[in-house]
């Protein structure tokens, strides 16, 4: 399976934090934002990545990521996103570089307390489709919301006015190839993106989207400057927690 991290996009709504750099290249808590979805990868055994900049600080992701080896990583590679066409654009970008194998979508804004070795392991077994993660959350309107029907889930909505349900869609999408021909079928929405929301729905119609609950706290450190330093917290909290049981053993 690889790994695909998706670093383009304009950062706005933590302006002016990111009037001259790229929000995954701001600290959260002791190491840059993006450091957190390559570790989660890293961790889960992938160990081949993509990430994705765009033009803003494309050199500095270089700079600081290299070839990956700090990491532990196979490979590390980089694809270039002219302009901020959408998430699902962004995915569309690695099509050659995945060479037809099973991907995880990662967001670089979004960081897991958990990590995601459970979900990598339920996807690798899973034979066809995708697989996605919700999180229940008191204010859904700000994400993808999945509205279910019994267990399963009905359709997907970006940032509704009014949610239908709690669960929020995390930003780590577990995809096989064809993902590639659905992107390919998309129209762009009303703010000009293509949308991962359309793609999951597409999913969704297809009956072959699964998903997991996650527990621990889920952290979309670019929803807004409220929601990037409760994540820095939540990073200090756990690392004081390691230390505290690491004393104690
Ligand atoms: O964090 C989870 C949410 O992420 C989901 O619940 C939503 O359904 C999904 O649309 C997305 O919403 P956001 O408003 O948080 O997306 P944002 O524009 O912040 O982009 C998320 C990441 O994707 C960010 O780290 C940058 C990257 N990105 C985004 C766009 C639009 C790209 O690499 N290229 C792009 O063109």
């Amino acid at each position: 399976m690889k790994g695909i991290v998706l670093a383009g996009g304009l950062g706005k709504r933590l302006a002016p934090l990111t009037t001259i750099t790229n929000k995954h290249l701001l600290p959260v808590y002791d190491r840059p934002m993006i450091y957190h979805p390559i570790e989660t990868l890293h961790r889960a055994g992938i160990k081949d990545i993509l990430v994705v900049v765009g033009p803003d600080n494309a050199g500095d992701f270089m700079r600081l990521l290299g070839n990956g080896t700090q990491f532990g990583l196979r490979r590390l590679d980089y694809a270039y996103q002219e302009k901020e066409l959408g998430i699902a654009h962004a995915i569309g970008l690695a099509e050659p570089w995945v060479d037809g194998e099973k991907m995880c979508v990662f967001l670089g804004d979004n960081i897991l307390e958990k990590g995601i070795n459970r979900e990598v392991s339920l996807f690798r077994r899973q034979k066809r489709g995708a697989h996605i993660l919700l999180k229940e959350v008191p204010h859904a309107k700000n994400y993808g919301v999945a509205e279910m029907a019994g267990v399963n889930i009905k359709k997907i909505v970006e940032k509704p006015k009014r949610p239908r349900s709690s669960y929020a869609v995390v930003g780590v999408y577990f995809y096989d190839r064809s993902v590639f021909r659905i992107i390919k079928g998309l129209k762009p929405s009303r703010r000009g993106e293509l949308e991962v929301t359309d793609v999951n729905n597409a999913y969704i119609k297809k009956r072959q989207l699964a998903y997991s609950i996650i527990d621990g706290f889920w952290a979309d450190c670019g929803a807004s400057i409220d929601a990037y330093l409760s994540a820095q917290n939540l990073m200090a909290r756990a690392h004081e927690l390691q230390r505290v049981r690491r004393r104690r053993r």
